[in-house]
């Protein structure tokens, strides 16, 4: 039986509902630790709510639960932080630095902090974006992103912290509803698609966006956080490549199972996030260090996603 305990920040999130369940299958549902501002009606057990901006409460939990690792994945996403950016980058800073401070002062042994593509911005290469390239983003929450990954990588230099990172591609996932991302218009038109064979797309028709199905980003994670600390040779963040598709190729995807799907586009102001993006990454690093390897592809996913979306009752987004 592992000696690990865990606790997920942002449980009940896109991420954090599925880490949670790979996670408890891993280790066991008692080492496994969840918190969020929320409560689920369903919520599985052990769970706390807690605000991680609450740094005497986040420490007195840690200490209760005999905590090990922590995933730290309460934030604002790109279009919800752009609305509200002083609250967004006071969550995405300070809940980091309360948990890297945690690991700093002994009371636990391992980070993980998810950092996204958003790091980059519109003057880096935006093909196969190399692991080290121009970082200038101009979104509050790539800004956050940026400034994150410095300090985990200054934490780890300086005061030696454990600390794990992933450039997340967009995240789709059918478990959850979408939650505040420009890449989420990769999420709802399966839902759209499956109950009203039509999706109207608030980024335009050419779009490429890197992209990865939620098990392939489960697995990396957890890939990352069980590899030997040597092998984690990047304490900013890791590149990961997923897959580059646009709205136009997606639609294209989902006609091969709803052949009178159609897609209309109206692009809002999620286009100018989109368009400061890379369209695709490379992630060499990942692979050589950690042996990092893709699975789904973009017709994989669609056929998954819309056979789980068909099974559990298409949810309301
Ligand atoms: N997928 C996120 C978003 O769109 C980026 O990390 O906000």
């Amino acid at each position: 039986m592992s000696t690990e305990r865990i606790l997920i920040i942002g449980s009940n999130g896109q991420i954090g509902l599925e880490l949670a369940e790979a996670l408890r299958k891993n280790y066991g549902d008692e080492h496994v630790v969840c918190v969020d501002i929320r409560k689920l009606e369903n919520q599985i057990l052990p769970f706390e709510v807690l605000d991680v901006l609450d740094q005497n409460a986040l420490l007195a939990l840690v200490k209760k639960y005999e905590i090990t690792q922590v995933y730290l994945l309460a934030a604002l996403l790109s279009a919800t932080a752009e609305k509200n950016p002083k609250f967004a980058w006071d969550l995405n800073m300070n809940g980091l630095f309360n948990v890297l401070d945690l690991a700093k002062e002994g009371h636990i042994k391992k980070v993980y902090w998810p950092s996204s593509i958003a790091v980059f911005g519109p003057s880096t290469p935006g093909q196969n974006t190399p692991q080290y390239t121009v970082m200038e983003p101009n979104t509050i929450y790539g800004i956050s992103k940026l400034a994150g990954e410095r300090f985990c990588e200054y934490y780890h230099q300086k005061y030696g912290v454990d600390v794990r990172s992933i450039r997340y591609p967009g995240l789709i996932g059918w478990k959850s509803a979408p939650g505040g991302g420009t890449t989420d218009y990769a999420v709802h038109i399966y839902h759209e698609a499956l109950k009203n064979k039509t999706y109207e797309c608030f980024l335009n028709a050419q779009t490429a966006l890197p992209m990865m199905y939620m098990p392939d980003a489960i697995r990396a994670t957890i890939q990352l956080m069980e590899a030997p600390a040597e092998q984690v040779k990047i304490r900013s963040s890791y590149n990961l490549a997923g897959i580059s598709f646009n709205p136009e190729e997606i639609a294209a995807s989902i006609r091969k199972h709803i052949p009178d799907f159609s897609i209309t586009y109206k692009p809002d102001f999620r286009q100018s996030i989109a368009d400061s993006w890379p369209a695709s990454i490379d992630d060499t690093l990942a692979q050589q260090d950690w042996g990092w390897k893709i699975k789904y592809d973009l017709d994989a996913m669609t056929q998954e996603m819309l056979d789980n979306l068909k099974r559990v009752g298409n949810m309301a987004v």
